[in-house]
């Protein structure tokens, strides 16, 4: 073998290997991309309560929408609910108790029904803001509610929807402004840590006059 065709094998194992080495090195990018230096979503603040990021923690604050809510929208909307609930003055339980008059009424106390042990035990009665956050998400409200009900995900939704419900025998007055800002406070940050008090009793009662 002359040292010419030597070199010329030895040129083409030589580019060979580059070739091999390069094909490698695109494999190896094409299949172990970087891993993420941390996680794209972030969980902000302690610990989470239950399931769900830290968008989805909280409602929209709706109090400030309730006076002017679309009531004949939220009664549309009460046909969503009429499969387990009665809405007249003395309406039967079905699934779920009469909700005639349930705008301020006290928590789980409708007479004739069976609740949950925790709507039972959440105390307290049925204020806007809480309204809000029950029709949300009533599983993230009373965790083992018997309400099998996926949530209003709209403000509007919920709005028109608890508006209508004030007109249906409640004694409750409209939301002041202290209760509409006292839930802007709460509500407005989604990102914000959840407040200790979730789902703790509220205390500002629509007052009845
Ligand atoms: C699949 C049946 C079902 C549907 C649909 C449903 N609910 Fe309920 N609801 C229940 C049950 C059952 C309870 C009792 C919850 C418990 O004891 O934990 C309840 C409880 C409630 C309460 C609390 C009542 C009280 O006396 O404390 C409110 C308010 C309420 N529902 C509103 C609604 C509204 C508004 C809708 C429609 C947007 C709706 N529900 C749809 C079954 C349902």
């Amino acid at each position: 073998m002359s040292s010419f065709e030597f070199n010329k094998i030895f040129a083409a194992v030589l580019v060979a290997g580059i070739v091999a080495m390069l094909g490698g090195f695109v494999a190896e990018l094409l299949m172990h991309p970087h891993e993420l230096e941390k996680n794209a979503v972030e969980i902000d603040g302690g610990p989470v309560a239950s399931g769900g990021g830290a968008a989805e923690a909280m409602p929209e604050p709706i109090l400030s929408l309730i006076a002017d809510a679309d009531i004949a929208k939220g009664e549309k909307l009460s046909k969503a609910c009429a499969a387990c609930h009665s809405f007249e003055s003395g309406g039967p339980a079905k699934v779920g108790p009469n909700l005639y008059g349930v705008v301020g009424r006290a928590k789980g106390s409708k007479a004739g029904f069976e609740y949950s042990a925790g709507m039972k035990a959440v105390g307290g009665s049925w204020t806007y803001a809480d309204l809000n956050k029950f029709l949300w998400k009533p599983k993230k409200f009373v965790a083992d509610t018997k309400m099998n009900y996926i949530g209003l995900k709209k403000p509007e939704d919920r709005a028109a929807m608890i508006a209508w419900l004030r007109t249906l025998g409640s004694s409750a007055a409209l939301p002041t402004q202290g209760q509409i800002d006292a839930e802007m406070a709460e509500l407005a940050t989604p990102e914000a840590e959840e407040p200790a008090s979730e789902g703790a009793p509220s205390e500002e009662a629509p007052s009845a006059h």
